[in-house]
Order: structure tokens, then sequence, then C-alpha cells
């Protein structure tokens, strides 16, 4: 498409869009009485105007049910996790029994690694990428020294060539090849969270898997934004948070996904709780963990019930507005804010901006990171002082998330206005 840096342009995109009603079900966080410019869904994704609903649903369950609200609430919560199954398999690209949705992102992260990370003194290294999430590195870290290992040996971070922002995929795979069979687990995020590179899943699990080790992938800001197809790419195992893309509130209740493979074999170790355990017998009250035949079978506790409804409001609007459309709205926005930006550095003297983020529709989802080469604190306050919502990462990158729900192509021009104007 040809693109234009006017607001006719974005205005036209936004009338031929066929998800533009979306935005009305979201409440739009305000600056002096207007919509802001909010592109940090990236980090946290806005409230739907039905979440109180669902979530005062199940308060109003329990003022007049108490305890019996388990069985006879309208959603009954002793069962509430299993409405997720079916609407999330669509989004992480799986079947209905490899996902589960239950605790926080980290938490989770550490029980896949009890049960994929199972270092011997031969095989035990972690490959990663370079500056993963602080969260994902200490955790590579704590399991290295849990079992024993020195994680300056046992974590192996792949850094993008010298001026280069980016990993190159081959660059993954050569790594993965070069420890051989010293690799335990591989794990990426699907999107690397500063850069928003969205690695090529199928190439880095097929590597893994050729070397004998499990591939698995921290899905936080890969969920509900990229297309995935876990299942099909042989991913051993992903988790995610559902605050961001997912629209479920601050720390809302994660997911887990764990292949088809694996989610019968009751001998991977696990650390267990009653929630995961057969459902036939749970109340049964007995020794010997007994675990459910499904990614279930990894639940420790009993469903936060408030969490999951505000989770379940954002997932129908997922579920109306469905992957394909949202996909197809994504990859015009954000090829839309790539062409601005270029736009602003054309009409400078020398660049103004740097986009680290690959120029590539299948290297990316929503997110653009932009390294700013001039006075980059100093315009990221004055966007804030004129009502964009972006996101800041030492030591001058902005980090800017259109997202397919909400966000409009007048945002965008709107965003590249801004800059304009604070640079030019
Ligand atoms: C890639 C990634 N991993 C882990 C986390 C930590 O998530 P939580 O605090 O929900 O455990 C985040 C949070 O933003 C993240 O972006």
């Amino acid at each position: 498409m040809n693109y234009q840096n006017t607001i006719e342009f974005a205005k036209g995109l936004d009338e031929k869009d066929p998800l533009r009603e979306f935005r009305n079900k979201f409440f739009i966080p305000q600056h002096e009485g207007k919509d802001c410019v909010y592109l940090t869904g990236n980090s946290l994704g806005l409230q739907a105007k039905t979440t109180s609903l669902y979530v005062q649903q199940e308060l109003d369950d329990w003022a007049k049910l108490g305890v019996e609200g388990h069985f006879k609430a309208k959603n009954p919560w002793m069962p509430y996790h299993e409405i997720f199954p079916k609407q999330l398999a669509k989004i992480i690209g799986c079947k209905e029994n490899e996902v589960v949705v239950m605790n926080q992102l980290t938490v989770n992260l550490h029980l896949l690694m009890v049960s994929f990370y199972r270092p011997s003194r031969e095989r035990y290294k972690i490959i990663c990428e370079a500056k993963a999430f602080p969260s994902d590195q200490y955790a590579f870290e704590t399991q290295a020294k849990y079992h024993g290992f020195d994680p300056a040996n046992a974590v192996i971070e792949i850094l993008p060539r010298a001026g280069e922002h980016t990993l190159r995929t081959q660059d993954i795979i050569s790594t993965i090849q070069e420890h051989n069979n010293t690799v335990a687990v591989v794990i990426l995020g699907g999107v690397n969270y500063y850069t928003g590179q969205l690695f090529d899943m199928k190439a880095i699990t097929d590597a893994a898997h050729a070397v004998g080790a499990y591939a698995g992938f921290d899905l936080a800001h890969a969920a509900g934004n990229v297309e995935l197809a876990l299942h099909d790419w042989d991913v051993d195992f992903a988790c995610w948070c559902s605050y961001k893309y997912l629209n479920s509130g601050p720390g809302g209740v994660a997911g887990v996904y764990i292949h088809d493979k694996h989610v019968t074999n009751k001998d991977l170790p696990r650390f267990a709780g009653w929630w995961g355990y057969t459902k036939a017998s749970r109340f049964k009250m007995e020794k010997g963990f007994d675990p459910i035949p499904t990614a279930e079978g990894w639940q420790l506790s009993n469903a936060p019930v408030l969490s999951m409804a505000a989770h379940k409001a954002s997932l129908d609007i997922f579920e109306e507005a469905g992957m394909e459309r949202l996909h197809s709205k994504r990859k015009l926005l954000t090829a839309y804010l790539y062409f601005i930006l270029q736009d602003i550095n054309s009409r400078q003297q020398e660049k103004v901006l740097d986009i680290i983020t690959s120029s590539e529709e299948a290297a990316r989802g929503c997110q653009l990171s932009i390294r700013m080469l001039q006075r980059g604190k100093e315009v990221f306050n004055d966007l804030a002082k004129q009502g964009v919502i972006a996101d800041w990462r030492e030591p001058n990158v902005i980090r800017v998330a259109p997202v397919p729900l909400y966000n409009s192509f007048e945002d965008v021009w709107k965003f590249g206005a801004i800059i304009n104007q604070l640079i030019g």
C-alpha cells in the first residue's frame, strides 16, 4: 500500500477498518478531556467496558451463595478455569488439552522448568537470548544454581552481531549446534520485550530438538499479538501473562502450554498441588499425586475466579473480533507506524531515530522499538505532556505498540505528528 503521512489518509484507513467499533469496547485513558494516544498495550492492555460486569457477576454470586458458588454460581467456580482452553487454543495455536490458565508468568516459568530443565553433568545448559526480560534471567540463573551449576557456564546468552540489535535466526541455530549435546533446554521470548523481535519459533524448536534439547518460549509479548502455532511447531512448553495484549488487568492470571506428547506423561517431574489431581478422585483427599492427563495436571491451587473473570471479559472480545481480522489489522497498523517513522527521518537533515525492530513483517508483532538519536528522554517526556502514553527503556529506546483491538490509524498518525513537531 502507498501510505501517506496525513490525517486524512489515517482517517480513511480507520473508516475502512472492519474492527473500528472495537475501540468503543475499551476505556481509553484521558488527557485534558481527550483520548490519550495509548501505545502501551505491550505493557498493560486497556480495560474492556465489560470487565466490571464479569467481575461483578462473581462478586454477586459470592454474596448470594457463599461457598456454594463453587457449584451453584452462574459460572460455577470449581470448573471455572475450564472455560479458557477453547478460546486460548485459537490464540496460542494449540489443542485444548495443551493449555491451562493458572498463577502468574514467572511462577509458571519456574514450574515448567521443573519439568523441562532436568540437567545432568553432561547436558545442563540453558540457551536464551541476551537481555531476556530480567525476571526470566533470574529464573534461569536460580534454576541453574538450584541444580548445582554455575550460571556463568550453564546459561548461554545469544548476542546480536556487532552493530546489530536483533538476532539472526542462523546465529541462534548455530549457537544451539555449537553447544550440541550439552544443551538441556532452549528458552527464548516469542517476541523480545526490548527490541520487539519476533523469533522463528519453529526453526528454533527444530534446532533444539536436533541436539536432543527441549524448546520453550516466554510468550508475554507474543500471546494475543502474533500468529502462533505451538502445537504444529512442536514446541515443548510455553508460558505468558494476560495483562499485556490479552487485556486482563494488572497482575492478571497467566497461561501455560505443554505439548500433547508430554501432558499424559505422569513421570515428568513436577511440583504438584491438589488442583492438578485427577478430578474424579480429587475430593477423596488421598495420598499419592495422580495428575490430570492434560496441561491442567500442572495446576497447584484452586482458580482465582475474580482475576479469571477479567480474563474472560477480554477473551470474549477476542472471540468476537477473530484472530484473522486482528492479525490483518495489526500488520497494517504497524506497517503504517513504520512508514510514519521513516517519513520523519526523511524530513530531517540527519537521522533522528533508528527503528531497531525489523522492517520485515514476519519478524515483528505490534511493537516497534525506536532508538532516539537526539534528545530521547526529552522527546519522551514531551510526548507524555501531550497525552501520548509510550514506554521508555534506558538508555534511549521508546517502545510503542499500536494494538488492533483499540488503536486507530489516527493514533499512529498523531504520535508521528507530535514527534515531528518536537524534533523539527
Ligand atoms: C518477557 C517477560 N517475562 C516475564 C515478565 C514478568 O512477568 P510477571 O511479573 O507477571 O511474572 C514480563 C513482565 O512484563 C515480561 O515482559
